[in-house]
């Protein structure tokens, strides 16, 4: 069976600018596939911002619901492409359901490319509006045995192009689904 007729959802993990949104989006169009993000769902059912979540539920609140919209999303039953937020690793269970549900991908990405992507941080409390490379740094030092648990493959995006990286992401998607 090639990728893009797998019944599999593609699902998306990585750092905040890595790339999940963008590359998500596009690979969507590609496979011609809905495309979800877990934290436009969190979003849309809370009726706040992930930095209004984090003042008033505060981050084990966010957490919950991002486990909520990640059961949600892998329940469907038509395959999708699944953008993370970049902590949803960080939870056992999370790893569990997107492992079981479908092909996971880690957008790896050095410290200094996701300082550039991630801009003034704006809407990313974890970055509290002053990313640096040290704080991603540290992040990506915590969590890549989370990434790592997660994900069945990794495409490295360093100097690559969105277009370039969703291109990658399908050869893996054919190469677990073949
Ligand atoms: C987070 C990443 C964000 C969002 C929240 C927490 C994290 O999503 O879920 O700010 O813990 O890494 P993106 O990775 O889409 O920025």
């Amino acid at each position: 069976m090639s990728g893009s007729t797998s019944r599999r959802h593609l699902v998306l993990v990585g750092l905040m600018g890595a790339g999940k949104t963008t590359v998500g989006e596009r690979c969507a169009r590609r496979l011609d596939r809905p495309f979800v993000d877990t934290d436009e769902i969190v979003v849309a059912t809370s009726g706040q911002t992930v930095a209004e979540l984090f003042a008033t539920e505060g981050e084990a609140g966010f957490r919950a619901r991002e486990r909520a919209a990640l059961v949600d999303a892998c329940a469907a039953p038509e395959p999708l492409v699944v953008a993370c937020g970049g902590g949803a690793v960080l939870d056992a269970e999370n790893r569990a359901t997107m492992r079981a549900a479908g092909v996971v991908v880690w957008l790896r990405a050095s410290p200094g490319q996701l300082a550039d992507r991630v801009g003034d941080g704006a809407g990313r409390p974890l970055l509290a509006g002053a990313p640096s490379v040290e704080t991603l740094e540290r992040l990506a030092a915590l969590r890549a045995p989370a990434y790592e648990a997660a994900a069945h493959v990794v495409v490295d995006t360093d100097g690559l192009a969105p277009d370039a990286v969703a291109g990658r992401v399908l050869e893996e998607l054919d190469r677990c689904a073949a």
